[in-house]
């Protein structure tokens, strides 16, 4: 069975959010397009069992992470999560690290909330917004020990790259966010997104690239969706590694 998201929440505002021009009023340049989601039995249940215990809701008030977490372990932010298959992956197996992973596509959102809620991963939280606007509200300056941008929308016509999500505004959120010593990992198969990404980067003044260039990849960053779609086309991985000094 299936069932529209504009049916069902009607009690969780934040998981009935269709991105709309309807009332007429002024929508800014977005990294995404949202769309109504279809979403099968296993997600709907996902959401109404686990969202309580492991969704936070968009608010305008910073977040205490010891609070959130129960703990005072570093917080790394995953930005677009897609499937959730790395985040799930890489917080199993780094669990010296707590999770915010942040993606605005529901099914994907309750997908990885199915899997988080049936193995109750406590170091893992999910919100279903905006990561530019939860950045802004949400997230305390220089709270973060690193931020995983795993193959953002690469928006390859011209006339969309505005839409980007790494661009040097957004950038400096990041890091802005970040601890000394934190990090900003993103990985890409859009090369010349991904040279824009390091000259982008090399424009924030308080970021430094140990590696001059690309990045050797991460041992621990598990192979997505979209990286075999990538290397099916036969597009160069390119990783970007800078920290903040
Ligand atoms: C190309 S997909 C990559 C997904 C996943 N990281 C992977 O490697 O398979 C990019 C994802 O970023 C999400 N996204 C884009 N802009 C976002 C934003 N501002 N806030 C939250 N999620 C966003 C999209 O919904 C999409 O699922």
């Amino acid at each position: 069975m299936q069932e529209n998201q504009d049916t069902i929440f009607t009690d969780i505002p934040e998981l009935q959010w269709v991105e709309s021009r309807k009332d007429g009023t002024f929508r800014e340049i977005k990294s995404y397009v949202l769309r109504s989601s279809y979403l099968r039995t296993f997600q709907i249940e996902a959401i109404r069992k686990y969202y309580g215990v492991f969704g936070l809701p968009f608010q305008e008030k910073k977040l205490n992470f010891t609070d959130v977490f129960g703990n005072d372990k570093p917080v790394v932010i995953e930005i677009g999560f897609g499937m959730g298959t790395s985040t799930e992956r890489i917080a199993k197996d780094r669990d010296e690290y707590n999770y915010l992973g942040i993606e605005v596509f529901l099914s994907g959102f309750s997908k990885l909330l199915d899997r988080v809620g049936k193995e109750d991963l406590k170091n893992v939280r999910l919100m279903r917004f905006d990561a530019v606007q939860v950045l802004n509200s949400m997230i305390p300056d220089g709270s973060i020990a690193g931020f995983h941008i795993f193959f953002p929308d690469p928006w390859p016509k011209k006339k969309q790259q505005k839409r980007r999500l790494i661009q040097f505004p957004f950038a400096e959120i990041l890091t802005r966010k970040l601890k000394k010593g934190g990090y900003i990992y993103c990985v890409t198969d859009w090369e010349e997104y991904a040279y824009q990404m390091l000259d982008v980067f090399s424009q924030v003044s308080d970021l430094s690239n140990p590696y001059q260039g690309f990045a050797p990849p991460r041992t621990w960053r598990p192979t997505t969706k979209f990286e075999q779609k990538g290397l099916a086309q036969k597009n160069p991985i390119n990783e970007i590694w800078v920290e903040k000094i």
